[in-house]
């Protein structure tokens, strides 16, 4: 063992991928279905998915909010790891990326575990009951993370899991003049979750960066 980390190369990503992901079948058709309608393929990748299955199952986890629905591909992945009683609840902005997620989750049988919340992040969170939630996603537009954050606090249990996409911001975190419009953002954020002292923190290196955070007060 060393302090220093091994630095990890996209060979090192091939690597992991190719062993340790177990993609649904209907997953990996969603995703085509979802080129061809002209949906961004900017979902999470799947090694990013089978570390969010194995957080949601170390917690327990029996109901999920995820900010960011797009095509519904982490909201059925993150289904998968609950329990037959689960819940999760996503919320999607776009009307056209709403109606694509249903029409997935209604082929992937799970309307009755998995609900689209249609509006912004920002409008449908404060209806949720505060306490209700074991973990909370948050993958949708940047500028809104702390304040996504505050509600996911308000939200997620003692002992729960908040999780937040993108910290290495679409792999421009170091540079000086990004040119993602929301990389600045992201920046932004990652020093309010620095900071934030009820959650006990890390950012993992998978995909774009996951911050993985646990309530360790309220
Ligand atoms: C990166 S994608 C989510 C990917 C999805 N979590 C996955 O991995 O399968 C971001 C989504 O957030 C949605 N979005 C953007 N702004 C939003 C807002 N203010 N409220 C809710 N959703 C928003 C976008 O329309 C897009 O579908």
């Amino acid at each position: 063992m060393s302090e220093s980390p091994t630095l990890i190369t996209a060979q090192h990503f091939d690597y992991i991928a190719a062993r340790t992901t177990r993609e649904q079948p209907l997953l990996i058709e969603l995703k085509a279905a979802a080129r061809e309608a002209g949906i961004p393929a900017i979902w999470i990748n799947p090694a990013q998915a089978s570390l969010m299955q194995i957080l949601l199952r170390l917690v327990g986890a029996r109901r999920v909010v995820e900010v960011g629905t797009l095509a519904g591909y982490s909201a059925l992945a993150m289904a998968e790891a609950l329990p037959p009683d689960g819940r999760l609840d996503t919320i999607e902005f776009l009307p056209e990326h709403a109606d694509f997620a249903e029409t997935w989750i209604e082929k992937a049988g799970e309307t009755h575990r998995v609900t689209v919340h249609r509006g912004a992040g920002v409008s449908v969170l404060p209806g949720l009951a505060s306490g209700s939630y074991d973990a909370a996603f948050l993958d949708a537009d940047k500028a809104s993370y702390p304040q996504y954050l505050e509600e996911s606090l308000r939200l997620v249990r003692p002992g729960g899991l908040v999780m937040v996409d993108n910290a290495f911001a679409f792999g421009q975190l170091f540079d000086e003049q990004p040119t993602d419009g929301e990389a600045n953002a992201v920046k932004a954020f990652n020093e309010v979750m620095a900071a934030e002292t009820r959650l006990a923190t890390v950012i993992v290196p998978v995909g774009d960066g996951l911050w993985v955070g646990v309530k360790v007060s309220a």
